[in-house]
């Protein structure tokens, strides 16, 4: 398994692949592979003859006040989980090669809509970075199928109806969320966490399934559960950010009649944001 940093490089060894006919899936990751990244590699061979992984820290994703410089950075870490879920290609570009004139100046790509709301109204600017280094990564590699985690559940939406509203020709396949053994989501930010912060930090899914259940059993009182289950977070100790049942493709609030829903939940533990969802159908 090799790793490129340049697009030269990067643009060589993909133009023999593609003359050998080999089909390519992307898999777009910032590194510090956890299980929930493999999994999505290992859905990338299925899906393709040849696996990219892309490790990249985007900056034009993050805020003013977040976590970029302190984000972890792991390639040796990350290039042996790699090798072993049979990725063939790292491409672990600087900033500058990706930026070469700087951020202020660059093109960006946004998409309406499902970004607005939930993780886009409490990051400004984030689903636009994302976009924008998406489609460049798309343009980069130019994958037959690109895989990402339902985890970012608002991200994969903004994914997918940015393929759609560009017509870019790429297969996007999302994978389900990886969980630690107490239900936790696999998150490279769950390392940020003191013990005593871990030890609470399952509360975020146990009251996604809470609440789910009761949407089974039949409650459609939307705006008391959501108010109730962040009522819960707040007593077990976390400051929920937001809790919100939404349509599972618009994203808007869940309309009475909805028969696909999905929880989405944010929350803080100290300084630490975690975010979780669940989809659910009744
Ligand atoms: P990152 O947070 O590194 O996540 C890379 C991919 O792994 C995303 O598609 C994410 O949804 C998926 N993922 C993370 N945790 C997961 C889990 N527990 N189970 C399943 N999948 C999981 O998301 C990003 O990077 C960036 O925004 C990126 C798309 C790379 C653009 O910069």
């Amino acid at each position: 398994m090799r790793t490129v940093h340049s697009l030269k490089e990067l643009r060589t060894i993909l133009r023999t692949y593609r003359q050998q006919e080999k089909t390519i899936a992307l898999v777009p990751t910032m590194g510090n592979l956890h299980e929930g990244h493999i999994a999505l590699v290992r859905k990338a061979t299925e899906a393709a003859d040849i696996v990219v992984t892309s490790i990249f820290v985007n900056p034009m994703q993050f805020g003013a006040n977040e976590d970029l410089a302190t984000y972890p950075r792991t390639l040796a870490d990350d290039q042996s989980k790699l090798a072993e879920a049979g990725n063939t290609l790292i491409f672990a570009p600087t900033a500058e090669e990706i930026y070469p004139d700087g951020l202020a100046s660059q093109t960006r790509v946004s998409v309406p809509s499902v970004s607005e709301g939930h993780c886009g109204a409490s990051r400004p600017g984030h689903f636009e970075g994302v976009a924008t280094v998406v489609t460049m990564l798309f343009n980069m590699v130019q994958p037959d199928t690109a895989v990402f985690g339902e985890k970012d559940f608002q991200q994969l939406a903004v994914i997918r109806k940015m393929v759609r509203d560009l017509m870019i020709p790429i297969e996007i396949l999302g994978v389900a969320t990886v969980r630690e053994e107490d239900g936790l989501a696999k998150s490279s930010r769950n390392g940020y966490l003191s013990a005593e912060e871990r030890a609470l930090a399952p509360v975020i899914y146990q009251t996604l399934t809470k609440t789910a259940k009761q949407l089974e059993q039949g409650r459609s009182d939307y705006q008391a559960l959501e108010q109730e289950a962040r009522q819960a977070l707040l007593e077990a100790g976390l400051r929920p950010d937001y809790f919100t049942i939404v349509n599972s493709h618009t994203l808007t609030p869940a309309a009475a009649s909805d028969r696909e829903l999905t929880l989405l939940a944010a929350a803080f533990l100290g300084t630490t944001r975690l975010i979780d969802n669940i989809s659910l159908t009744r």
